[in-house]
């Protein structure tokens, strides 16, 4: 990446009935944050929220910028990974911003993964009764996928993202130069999301995915592209059922009701949520076989999509199934005992449907 030329910022526009904000991608955009948010937001000062790892890489250089354009950003670190994702740590958070005498003028930047945008934007909701959210996402999959459609979240001991709020950020800032840093397995999740965009809404990018060159998956123009075609799928989705109504929102959890339930019964160790949700892909394609016509020659075609970024597509000998079963139980898309599952009759299409058998699922997890 670094033999190559910087690449030019692209903007996407997101709009929604009741939201409008533009999401920047390029390169160097770090060092000009300070610039960039002085044309969205009219308060001075702000949360600058990020977790031990990322401080360490691009805090300052962001704290530097927006002092340099006239913001006052007060610097909230809290400890990288999932278990900073708590009402206790959002307390927190919401104590150290009262202290610093942020008000309802000020605006809140999450500087981060998904855990970062996730609990930022619930800060942001929250604080004041909701000030505006920057969020400048730092792994591919925070990219892609979690800074875009409002959804802000913490997890109890009970289950994940069950204590949460919609909150559309005001400004989204990709700067593709941080993902230099992310390390191989991380990047790498970042595209079970991005399949399962292809899968569900986008067969011309399944195939442009499918001719990618393993050297060329950092390459600037390259992912700038590709950044910006999933930022555009997954905001089409929401800006139809913002808040997960009417049933069309559900396509984006496509591979996620099985892909939660090992992330869970792994006790959140042993899979990074894009690997969990590489194996859910994989069983919900066998269940799409089964109840949606689905070409087993499709279902083919994405394991060996998944294979090819180094995603996991069968469970581990060892791997305590059982647990899986239990743990499907708890996910949110049982609502009142009925199962509400994600299909896909071919690739770029999905749809929501109650007639998957639990017994389905469990064929499915069998063939993993
Ligand atoms: N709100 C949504 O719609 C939505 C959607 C998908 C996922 N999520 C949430 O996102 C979270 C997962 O996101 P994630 O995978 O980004 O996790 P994460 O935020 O924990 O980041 C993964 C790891 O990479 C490190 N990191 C981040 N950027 C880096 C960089 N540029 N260089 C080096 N290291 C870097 C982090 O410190 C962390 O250790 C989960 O909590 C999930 O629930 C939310
Ligand atoms: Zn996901």
């Amino acid at each position: 990446m670094d033999s190559v030329s910087p690449v030019s910022v692209t903007v996407a526009e997101i709009h929604g009935a009741t939201y409008r904000y533009p999401v920047l991608v390029g390169s160097g955009l770090i060092d000009q944050v300070g610039r960039r948010v002085l044309k969205f937001i009219r308060g001075k000062t702000c949360a600058l929220l990020t977790d031990s790892n990322v401080e360490l890489l691009f805090a300052r250089r962001v704290n530097r910028s927006l002092t340099s354009a006239g913001f006052k950003p007060t610097l909230i670190t809290i400890p990288a990974g999932e278990k900073s994702k708590t009402l206790k740590q959002v307390g927190a958070i919401c104590e150290q911003m009262i202290i610093a005498g942020l008000d309802r003028q000020s605006f809140v930047i999450g500087l981060g993964g998904g855990v970062i945008g996730d609990i930022s934007g619930f800060v942001a909701a929250i604080y004041h009764r909701g000030i505006p959210h920057i969020q400048i996402p730092t792994s591919l999959l925070a990219m892609v996928d979690s800074s875009i459609g409002g959804k802000t979240a913490v997890n109890t001991a009970e289950g994940k993202n069950l204590i949460g709020a919609v909150h559309q950020p005001s400004l989204v800032i990709d700067d593709l130069n941080v993902l230099k840093t992310l390390p191989r397995r991380e990047f790498n999740q970042g595209f079970a999301e991005i399949i399962k965009h292809a899968i569900i809404a986008d067969a011309k990018m399944f195939k442009t995915l499918q001719s990618w060159k393993a050297r060329s998956s950092r390459q600037p123009l390259a992912l700038q592209s590709l950044i910006k075609r999933n930022i555009k799928i997954k905001a089409a989705v929401v800006a139809r059922d913002e808040r997960d109504r009417s049933g069309e929102r559900a396509i984006l959890n496509f591979g996620h009701t099985v892909g939660h339930a090992i992330e869970r019964a792994g006790n959140y160790r042993k899979f990074l949520h894009g690997e969990a949700l590489s194996l859910g892909i994989v069983a919900a394609c066998a269940v799409s076989i089964k109840r949606a016509g689905l070409a087993p020659g499709q279902r083919d075609a994405v394991i060996d999509l998944l294979q090819r970024f180094d995603l996991p597509t069968r469970m581990p000998k060892n791997f305590p199934r059982e647990k899986i079963f239990k743990a499907l139980k708890f996910d949110k898309k049982f609502e009142a005992g009925k199962i509400r599952f994600v299909v896909t009759p071919r690739i770029g299409a999905a749809f929501l449907t109650t007639d998957v058998t639990l017994e389905d699922i469990r064929d499915a997890v069998g063939e993993l």
